[in-house]
This record gives structure tokens, sequence and C-alpha cells, in this order.
């Protein structure tokens, strides 16, 4: 075990390595969950109002729920999309997209399906898990509709199954439990931690793979990985450092400490 173990954002000695190790950084890659947007009002899925309390994730996010009951699914999705729809990014995220023009190479790779990264204003960004305000063909992976927050959810929240311009079905373009994630978008997560001189882990439990497998190839690799968050997770003994505080303080006193 070799982390610097840092119980409160106060913690000064571990954020100063922190802040060290990124002023040295040319690439930076950040891997983020739900925890990143909790701050906005975004329910986590495992906290204790986590949404894997309330709902089944079998009965709404699998292909063969949707197979059963796509109105169902739909009524789910337009539902997350309204609370979503209701939210705007955090100090945290906000932080984020200041230091990408910090870094030579600064990528974002998310586990969040909310956009809010780029609602910061972060550009370089690979989700990993899709993202809710786009619909997919059923049909055709290629036909793809992107809406918008601010328009008005299409359908209302139990409205007919939006369909495609060919006549099929349209799906939410999220990964679902049970389905492989896009590889294209997966190589590019793998190279962006391979490549990283830090990696910040920020707002994920760390049990969903693949998203879980790459803070240890960035070690592997040579990455200086941190975690960013207020909980223990299966990965924080793995890790550099570890700065438990909520991203939303956490990151932004981390960009204090560089220099202007
Ligand atoms: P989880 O809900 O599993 O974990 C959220 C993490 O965020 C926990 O470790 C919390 O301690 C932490 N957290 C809570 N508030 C925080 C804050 N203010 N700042 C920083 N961290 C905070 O969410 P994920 O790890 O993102 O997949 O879950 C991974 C995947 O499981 C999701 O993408 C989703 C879900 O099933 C799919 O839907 C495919």
């Amino acid at each position: 075990m070799n982390a610097a173990y840092c119980p409160m954002t106060t913690d000064e000695p571990t954020m100063q390595r922190v802040a060290r190790a990124l002023a040295l950084a040319r690439t930076v890659a950040v891997l983020t969950g739900a925890g990143m947007s909790a701050e906005s009002g975004v329910p986590t899925f495992r906290g204790t109002d986590g949404l894997w309390r309330t709902f089944r994730p079998e009965q709404l996010a699998t292909p063969e729920a949707f197979a059963r009951d796509p109105g169902t699914v739909w009524e789910w999705y337009r539902w997350r999309r309204s609370r979503m729809a209701a939210v705007a990014p955090n100090p945290g995220h906000l932080a984020l997209a200041r230091l990408e023009a910090r870094f030579s190479e600064f990528t974002v790779v998310t586990q969040n399906i909310d956009g809010l990264h780029a609602r910061a204003g972060s550009r370089e960004i690979i989700e990993l898990h899709g993202n809710i305000w786009r619909d997919r063909c059923t049909a055709n992976v290629n036909h793809l509709v992107v809406h918008r927050p601010d328009e008005p959810i299409a359908g209302g929240a139990s409205g007919a199954l939006p369909r495609c311009h060919c006549g099929a079905v349209m799906r939410p373009d999220v990964v679902w439990f049970g389905e492989a994630l896009d590889p294209v978008n997966t190589q590019r997560a793998c190279d962006a931690v391979r490549r990283a001189d830090v990696v910040l882990v920020v707002g994920t439990s760390s049990v969903v793979y693949p998203a879980a497998s790459l803070p240890g190839l960035a070690r592997q690799a040579g990455a200086y990985v941190v975690e960013i968050n207020p909980e223990e997770t299966p990965l924080s003994r793995e890790m550099d450092a570890v700065l438990r505080g909520p991203s939303g303080v956490v990151l932004p006193s981390i960009e204090g400490l560089l220099s202007p």
C-alpha cells in the first residue's frame, strides 16, 4: 500500500503533492463517475439515495427490458432527462474545464451520460456509457437525434415511442447492462490513461468494469493516480494519493494551488 491518505480536503500536504504532480504533468486524464455530478443534483447509483436503491436496473437499463417494455424504459429516461435538464455544471465540472487549457493533452473520460462536462466547457471528452440527450435508431446505429437540455422533452413523461425517420423505434444512446461499450471509445480511453502523467479518478465507486480497470492501467503505465471521493472505494489502496472530499470543493482547491 502506498496511498497517501487524506481524511479531509484540508489535508494540505496531500493537496500540495497532487498540485506538484499536476504542475510537472504534460498529459492528464480524468475518469469521472456519478459523484462528479452529485453536487449538481444528479443522483448517484449506489449511494444512500442512489438510483439503484429505488429502481431495478434489470427492469429499466437492459436490452431485455427495452424489448419487453420500451414504453416503461422510455418513461424512465424521459424522467431522468427532465431531472438532468434542471441542473447545471457544478464548480468541479467548471474547474476541470478550466484546467484543460493548462496541459498539452487533457482528456475527460466519463461514465456519466448527463452531458455536464460539455456544458461546463470541457472539450476532450470520452463518454464511455453514452449520452442521455441522444436517441439512437434500433435499426441503424448511425441514425442519431441529439436533443438540447433546454428543449421540451419529446413525448412528455409517458408519450409515444420516438421513431427514426426510417420508421424504426429509437432508443436512448446509452450503454445498458449486458451491452458492450463502443470499442473505439474504450480504446481511446485506454490510450488516454496510458499516455497520462497524472490521472484523477473522480466520484466513481470503481465497481463497474471496464471503466474501473482504467486506473490500474494508468498505474502500470507509470501515471500518478489520484482518487477524489468522499468515500473509500475498492481501488483506494491502489492510489498514489487519495483526497477525501466532494469534487466540487476538491477540484477548485487543487486548481487554486497551481500557479496562474
Ligand atoms: P456510483 O453511484 O456507483 O458511485 C458514485 C461515487 O461517487 C461513490 O463512490 C460516492 O462516494 C462518490 N461521491 C458521492 N458524492 C460525491 C461528490 N460530491 N464528489 C465526489 N464523489 C462523490 O456511480 P458510478 O461509479 O459512476 O452505468 O457508477 C458506474 C456506473 O454504474 C454508471 O455509469 C452506471 C451505473 O450502473 C450504467 O448505467 C451503464
